[in-house]
């Protein structure tokens, strides 16, 4: 399974912190956002990741995170010239992706809870067609919605319905198989000029293999995209990792874990970067593993 995460987009919303930055590239309490879409696909095992973001942001992008040898990783770079809808990563990836299937993230969405990693290789193991991560919310009519059948199965999506027939907000975290790129290519734009993922994802509903899996009560989702949603992500870490001491969305830590990098080079990435906690976190886990 290849990796895609969608970090491009115009930030608006964040005017005027992003005119000169990508909003993936802000803090969120302790390390760069984009670091939580990639932990999350990192977390689900793949190892090759495509990052797409604007002309002007790439730059940025790739002195953060490089090929991502030192993590263990594959990362490859495109440029999304304008942000023209969601879907359209699958066209710009669509080479990247050849006949795998795929996993794509938005830049902006964070997610955190225990259990998390098997959830997500369950759900890549079980792909059948695609799958979509429901999120319970109080504001429903603010949202993509699914509604599943007792089995998990995508029975509607409505997108911010006045009445909505259930309070799964669907999240940015889809895995598809690899048809999505065909899909993708017969996909008209909408009204806004793009190309939409809701209509990807109806098209895996009429053809009955769309799935998805509710994050319950023991999950966290937010999307850092305004200004108070960064503040109120940032919190949530800074409040998870004082108390608990352990790091959320640890690029380092995970290829760790997972076997991709060995101890002795975790404490060298953390080394490079002592005068930090973040640094003194790494070097602290390299030597708890060593
Ligand atoms: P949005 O938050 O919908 O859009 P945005 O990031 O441009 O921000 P704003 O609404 O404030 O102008 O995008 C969600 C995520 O998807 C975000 O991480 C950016 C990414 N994205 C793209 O990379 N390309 C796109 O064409 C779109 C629509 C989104």
């Amino acid at each position: 399974m290849k990796g895609i995460v969608l970090a491009g987009g115009s930030g608006t919303r964040m005017h005027p912190s992003t005119l000169a930055t990508s909003k993936q590239l802000l803090a969120v309490y302790d390390k760069p956002m984009v670091y939580h879409p990639l932990s999350v696909l990192m977390l689900t095992g793949i190892r090759e990741i495509l990052i797409i973001s604007t002309p002007s942001s790439l730059p940025a992008l790739r002195t953060l995170l490089g090929d991502g040898s030192s993590l263990g990783l594959e990362i490859s770079y495109a440029e999304q010239a304008e942000p023209k809808g969601i879907a359209e990563a699958f066209i710009i990836g669509a080479d990247y992706i050849g006949n795998e299937s795929s996993a794509l993230i938005l830049g902006d969405n964070v997610f955190h809870g225990a259990g998390f990693p098997k959830l997500l290789c369950t759900a890549r193991e079980n792909l059948d067609g695609c799958t979509l991560f429901g999120y319970p919310v109080s504001d429903p009519e603010r949202y993509g919605i699914g509604e599943t059948d007792a089995d998990g199965r995508l029975v509607s999506i409505e997108e911010k319905p006045l009445k909505p027939r259930s309070d799964n907000a669907i999240t940015g975290l889809y895995f598809y198989d690899p048809d999505v790129v065909e899909i993708a290519r017969q996909l008209t734009p909408s009204f806004r000029g793009e190309l939409e993922i809701t209509d990807v994802n109806q098209a895996y509903l009429k053809q009955g293999r769309a799935q998805l899996i509710r994050l319950g009560r023991g999950y966290t989702w937010l999307d850092a995209g305004t200004h108070d949603s960064l503040l109120a992500a940032s919190q949530y870490v800074q409040v998870i990792e004082k108390r608990q001491g352990v790091r959320v969305a640890c690029l380092e830590e995970i290829a760790l874990r997972m076997g991709y990098i060995d101890a002795e080079h975790c404490h060298n990435l953390g080394a490079g970067m002592k005068n930090s906690e973040y640094g003194r976190y790494l070097m602290q886990v390299a030597q708890s593993v060593a």
